[in-house]
């Protein structure tokens, strides 16, 4: 398993895989009649793959405009706040035109749907919604994506362009950090009695979990 910043990742979607099911979903676009198409890439987490996607997409016969929309859901930690909130809008008009949204993930539904919502309102004629990765089982309102690259268990995810507080996003593979496990920790993991052993109480569990966490960054996480 490759280490990245010393901690380990397990990969969820190599490299290789995801170029291929690239080449699917733009094939799967093109057939899907889009005209005057205007992909927008939401920012930051779909950077990595609207640029892979575009050009699958030319490689598909397509020839888009690329726009690109900031959005944050994510204030804090690893839980979405909410609440969406426009950082940088589009410059094009969409009236009349069929749009293409590109993001990372559809979890709540949150940020796609606000971004759906926003284009529908400016008179675009078509919205069409393409992810990478979809988590079921967590949305918080109807949405439904068109187009989907992979659908992933219940794990917060990096690389491809996802992060942990701007961490990892350079990874050419989709992945899940594993868990720091300290010598303490694998003793409470084992019984109880290796964790008196260990001189280990619940507080000394909670307490190491914490400190843990701090390390990873992972409760620092100012917007997706
Ligand atoms: P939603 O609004 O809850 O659907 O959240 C979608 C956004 O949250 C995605 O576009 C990502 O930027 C971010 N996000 C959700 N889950 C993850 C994850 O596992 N890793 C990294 N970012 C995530
Ligand atoms: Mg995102």
């Amino acid at each position: 398993m490759p280490k990245v910043r010393g901690r380990t990742l397990r990969v969820l979607h190599s490299a290789d895989e995801i170029a291929a099911r690239n080449l699917a979903l733009a094939q799967e676009i093109a057939t899907a009649g889009y005209d005057n198409l205007l992909v927008v890439s939401v920012l930051k987490g779909s950077f990595v793959f609207a640029a892979d996607l575009i050009r699958a997409l030319h490689g598909a016969g397509l020839a888009p405009e690329v726009e690109f929309i900031s959005l944050s859901s994510y204030q804090a930690g690893t839980k979405s706040s909410g609440k969406v909130k426009l950082v940088r809008d589009i410059e094009s008009d969409v009236r009349g035109r069929d749009v293409l949204l590109i993001d990372d993930i559809l979890e709540s539904g949150r940020t796609l749907s606000f971004a759906r919502d926003l284009m529908t309102k400016r008179g675009a004629r078509r919205v069409g919604v393409a992810v990478l990765l979809e988590k079921p089982g967590k949305l918080a309102q109807p949405m439904k994506a068109d187009h989907v690259g992979f659908v992933v268990p219940d794990l917060f995810v990096v690389g491809y362009g996802m992060d942990v507080g701007h961490a990892f996003r350079e990874l050419p593979y989709v992945g899940v950090v594993e868990e720091r496990r300290t010598r303490i920790a694998r003793a409470g993991a084992r019984g109880s009695r290796a964790r008196m052993r260990a001189g280990w109480s619940r507080r000394d569990a909670g307490e190491s979990r914490r400190k843990s966490r701090g390390r990873a960054g992972y409760r620092s996480r100012p917007e997706p």
